[in-house]
């Protein structure tokens, strides 16, 4: 199977660490031209250059998901350097919470404006272009957290969830341009925004109980779906959520089938 995604053009939001770091390398190393958005510049700019010095087409932008006259600006200006846009990855995100009574609401719309209307603002500055190509494809993060939520996660859920339900529409309106829209939901992969990986081991071993394959998951299964979802492979595929965590709660309590291995010796907690 050839993936073939080479002389694309795909802009990612929040490129400049991360998953959507990891989601840039991954295309440029399938010859995809990447075009790196990011509100912080020199995360942005370094992403960038280390893909240029390994003789990728890598290009990058101070961009703010939030921001519609500068994403305006940044869209206008890779049409006129590029040409075209054949993927976009809106990947940028927050996950600050608190339980309801305390949630502040200036947390609630710090999600909502970045997850939600960021890759609404989004959407709207890259689908005519997509639909003047009769072609292109959007993928959308959305979260575990909009499948099933965890306690404190109400602005995140919450946003995430209606990413899953703005991306069905977007998928509904924009099928006729042969443009696909799906969204995934990745469960836990360390990152900056969550640090799983240097929780205390009890609390590790609480979340990794909830997962039926028993370990963290990683930037570059996201980015080898991302890869997959922008191909012609995935052509009858829009309208879904994927979900992308380990099997995480599949079953009622994913733990007992490791303690099942660990009497026989075939499992080691
Ligand atoms: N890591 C996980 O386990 C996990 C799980 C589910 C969903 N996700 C989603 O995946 C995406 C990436 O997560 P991550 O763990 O790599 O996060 P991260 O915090 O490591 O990276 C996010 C990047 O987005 C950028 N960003 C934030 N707000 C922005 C804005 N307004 N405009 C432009 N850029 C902005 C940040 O500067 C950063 O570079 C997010 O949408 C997140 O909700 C992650």
């Amino acid at each position: 199977m050839n993936i073939n995604l080479s002389g694309k053009v795909a802009v990612i939001t929040g490129a400049g660490r991360g998953i959507g770091k990891e989601i840039a390398c991954t295309l440029a190393n399938e010859g995809v031209i990447t075009i790196l958005l990011d509100m912080n510049r020199s995360l942005v700019e370094v992403a960038a250059k280390e893909l240029a010095d390994q003789g990728f087409q890598a290009y990058p932008y101070e961009c703010d998901v939030r921001d519609y006259a500068r994403i305006e600006e940044v869209i206008e200006d890779v049409i006129k350097q590029r040409g075209r846009i054949d993927i976009l990855v809106n990947n940028a995100g927050v996950a600050s919470g608190g339980p309801i009574d305390a949630l502040k609401i200036e947390t609630w719309d710090l999600n909502m404006d970045i997850n939600l209307k960021g890759t609404f603002l989004m959407c709207k500055a890259v689908a005519p272009v997509m639909k003047r190509q009769r072609s292109g494809r959007i993928i959308n993060a959305a979260s575990f957290a909009a499948i099933i939520p965890s306690y404190g996660s109400a602005a995140y859920a919450a946003s995430k969830s209606a990413v899953h339900q703005f991306t069905r529409v977007l998928a509904g309106e924009l099928g006729p341009w042969n443009i696909t829209a799906n969204c995934y939901s990745p469960g836990m992969i360390p990152t900056d925004m969550n640090h799983f990986a240097d929780l205390p081991q009890d609390r590790k071993e609480r979340l990794l109980d909830t997962l039926t394959l028993r370990y963290w998951g990683k930037k570059e299964d996201v980015a080898y779906l991302i890869c997959f979802l922008a191909s012609d492979y995935a052509g009858y595929i829009t309208g879904t959520m994927i979900d992308i965590s380990g099997g995480k709660l599949a079953t009622q309590i994913p733990r007992a089938a490791y303690e099942f291995a660990a009497k026989d010796g075939s499992y080691e907690f």
